[in-house]
């Protein structure tokens, strides 16, 4: 369990990290992203999306059929930070706690992940992917050159949470936050489909004690190792 995969010639190389919410992935990513010169996918955003387009039309969170029709149908832009569809900066709305809780309802179907699969892997282009979410490593990009899994205790990810939301603008109390993250954990690690676990082949680091940039140096380590 070392977290390196042998690479194929021409295959374009892929980083994942996967973990549960707030656990410190999409930093370690984008830091892995910039350092490497790799482009960067954070994968919770196409189940946000499709969460924020079943609210906002109305369609409920089971409906497989009218859900697997919209993700069909989700054309976002990425500008930058920011995300549009239908016109629309949602890059905002995507970070609200009530688009999070149903995101990981969406995330539960199967078709569903099959139809967002794809605009998923898309993003594997030279000269490298650092893909972020919960099953980059082990469904998505399963033949990944390095794979990490980050976990940390739950009460700490409610406390990075809130941090996140209160510089966002957006409003929450810690409290909620343990609760609706306790909740958002069970669902994705129970799924039949996808379920939240460490890729066997993953490097599992446990980042409740470690500085963000202490999590990152040791990834880049290993990173440069796997790619060398
Ligand atoms: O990572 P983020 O919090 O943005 O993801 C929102 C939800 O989308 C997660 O709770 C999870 O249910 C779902 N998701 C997933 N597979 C991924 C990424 C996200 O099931 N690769």
């Amino acid at each position: 369990m070392n977290g390196c995969q042998a690479q194929s010639e021409r295959a374009v190389p892929v980083v994942t990290v996967d973990g549960p919410a707030a656990s410190g992935k999409g930093t370690l990513a984008a830091g892995l992203a910039q350092a490497l010169g790799f482009h960067l996918l954070d994968s919770g955003v196409f189940y946000r999306m499709l969460g924020w387009k079943a609210l906002q039309s109305g369609v409920g969170l089971e409906r497989v059929v009218a859900l697997v029709n919209l993700a069909a149908e989700l054309t976002p832009q990425f500008r930058g930070e920011e995300i549009w569809l239908d016109g629309e900066n949602i890059s905002l709305s995507l970070r609200r706690q009530e688009v999070g809780t149903a995101a990981s309802k969406v995330a539960v179907l199967p078709e569903v992940r099959l139809a967002l699969l794809r605009l998923q892997r898309l993003a594997r282009r030279l000269p490298g992917l650092v893909a972020d979410g919960r099953d980059m490593g082990t469904v998505v990009f399963p033949d990944a050159t390095c794979k990490f899994f980050l976990t940390a205790s739950v009460e700490t990810r409610a406390e990075r949470r809130h941090k996140q939301l209160i510089e966002k603008g957006l409003s929450s109390t810690i409290s909620l936050l343990l609760q609706e993250i306790s909740e958002r954990d069970a669902r994705d690690e129970s799924r039949e489909a996808a379920p939240l676990k460490p890729a066997a082949d993953a490097l599992i680091i446990d980042t409740t004690l470690i500085a963000a940039a202490d999590v990152l140096a040791l990834a880049l380590r290993h990173c440069r190792q796997c790619l060398a």
